[in-house]
């Protein structure tokens, strides 16, 4: 399965998916450009997801927050003082690594090794010794454990230190604390601080949900499998505020909407799993993550965590505004609810890793035919909603008006979705470029084009070929391209 991711990445960067970042000064270690196909991908995402959160849900609207926030709103997060990881160095060889995933990586040998009690175990040993307030328990895992570095291949190891994942910078001209601000880690708090301007503006009612996509940014100290972990990536997230007590309700209800999205976009549903937190985060009384089965295994890829009051509440304290929402409802004596701090629900997923898994779950490397006539093939298997290009329009030859012919149909098309003409080389060799950026029909014109208004559409999957009228062509693609 190695060799698969490692095929993805290469496939990703020939053909204009994801580049690695400022590529010519040999990149920057887990940060990633998307090309030209990779941003259409990526948005055709995006716009799916957002129409999914707010069009279709009556009580759900979006906002789009900055990046920069004001410093005490990740005080009020926690995130100034806990969204750390440990590390640790190797004294020999001078690399660091993250103490927590050394330990996953031989929990995982455990596994392999036929002896998964031990790795369960091990894991068990490990989130206890997190919540220490000091890490040294940690560190005595990994030295009883006897893990060495892969490089020095010697288990010198020094202490375990806590590391904020936050990124900073400074406003202004002077670099006193004051000026200190932080790279986002997350959208949600963005959220968070304007819930009341988007209730009051809008004239929401409880439950009610603010959907947002944006940039976050983490100092991962051990970036690996590619754009699964960044430093630099896009969150969607959208928080649902819910009269207390009701939030379990609404917890089981994203669970399942958002399962069905991933199924909905092309995701397999037996590549697909709920992974529930049996340790809660601080904030959480619920928390779960749909995981998708990447070449390196099962991995997170959504969080969904009933959050309970804690962030507004922090808010609340901190900036000494009330985050009090009216409730004018009746409850079961008749009596209006009233004021509260509403719980919120909230579903928290990557656009890259969603992109990765889009990615991985394409990519289809199979042989075709039989014995001398038996061939490589390789396509991305997209969904048609999800595909960077719906449909290539292609002459069979330039001359005789083919050419002419095929343009006009391509710019009847290109009003509607995305469309590409190509007319350069044999009409073989064309769809093989279609099929390697995941194009799902490729629209042939021909001599018989010319005679009754007709042309083939060549479908990816099957390579299977149909007759079907110019007139019908835009219903036709459009109906399979949305959702
Ligand atoms: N507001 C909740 C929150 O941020 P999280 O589990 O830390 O929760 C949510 O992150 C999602 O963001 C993850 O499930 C993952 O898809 C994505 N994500 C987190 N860190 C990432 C990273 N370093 N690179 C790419 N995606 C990341």
């Amino acid at each position: 399965t190695a060799s698969t991711l490692k095929d993805i990445i290469s496939h990703a960067k020939e053909y204009g998916f994801v580049f690695p970042s400022s590529e010519i000064y040999d990149g920057l270690q887990a940060v990633y450009d998307y090309g030209q196909n990779g941003v259409e991908l990526k948005n055709n995402l995006k716009t799916l997801w957002w129409k999914a959160m707010t069009m279709l849900n009556d009580n759900v609207v979006g906002i789009d927050a900055a990046i920069f926030m004001h410093p005490l709103t990740w005080k009020a997060s926690g995130h100034v003082d806990s969204f750390n990881d440990p590390m640790i160095d190797n004294k020999d060889s001078k690399k660091r690594y993250r103490a927590d995933q050394l330990l996953e990586a031989k929990a995982e040998q455990y596994e392999a090794e036929g002896t998964p009690e031990k790795g369960k175990a091990l894991l068990e040993a490990m989130a206890a010794a997190m919540t220490a307030d000091d890490m040294s328990g940690l560190r005595q895992i990994i030295l009883d454990e006897g893990i060495k570095c892969p490089i020095s291949n010697t288990a010198n190891w020094t202490e375990v230190r806590q590391f904020n994942l936050m990124f900073s910078t400074q406003v202004g001209a002077v670099s006193e604390d004051a000026s200190l601000i932080y790279l986002r880690p997350e959208t949600a708090q963005g959220i968070f601080v304007n819930f009341l301007n988007v209730q009051k503006s809008g004239r929401m009612k409880v439950p009610f949900g603010i959907a947002q996509i944006g940039k976050a940014f983490r100092n991962e100290i051990v970036a690996r499998n590619f754009i699964f972990r960044m430093r630099e990536f896009e969150q969607m997230e959208m928080q649902f505020f819910v009269r207390p007590g009701t939030e379990m309700e609404w917890y089981n209800k994203w669970k399942e909407t958002r399962l069905k999205f991933h199924q909905a976009i092309g995701l397999p549903a037996e590549n697909l799993k709920y992974h529930d937190h049996e340790k809660l985060a601080h904030y959480a009384n619920a928390a779960v993550d749909i995981e998708y089965k990447f070449p390196f295994g099962f991995k997170e890829m959504e969080g969904i965590h009933s959050r309970t009051a804690f962030d507004l509440t922090a808010h609340q304290e901190l900036s000494r505004k009330k985050q009090q929402y009216f409730d004018a409802e009746l409850d079961e004596n008749g009596k209006p609810y009233g004021n509260y701090i509403p719980y919120v629900v909230e579903t928290s997923v990557g656009a890259d890793r969603l992109f990765l898994a889009i990615l991985c779950n394409a990519y289809t490397d199979e042989v075709v035919g039989e014995g001398e006539n038996a061939k490589q093939r390789t396509y991305l298997k997209f969904h048609p909603a999800v595909a960077p290009i719906k449909a290539a329009v292609l002459p069979l030859v330039k001359k005789d008006g083919l050419a002419e012919k095929a343009q006009d149909i391509y710019h009847a098309l290109k009003r509607s979705f995305n469309v590409t003409y190509d007319d350069g080389g044999a009409i073989g060799k064309r769809y093989t470029r279609q099929d390697l950026i995941g194009t799902p029909y490729c629209i042939a014109v021909d001599y018989q084009t010319m005679e009754d208004e007709t042309v083939t559409i060549r479908h990816r999957d099957s390579m299977e070929q149909e007759r079907v009228a110019i007139a019908d062509l835009r219903d036709k693609i459009g109906f399979a391209v949305s959702m």
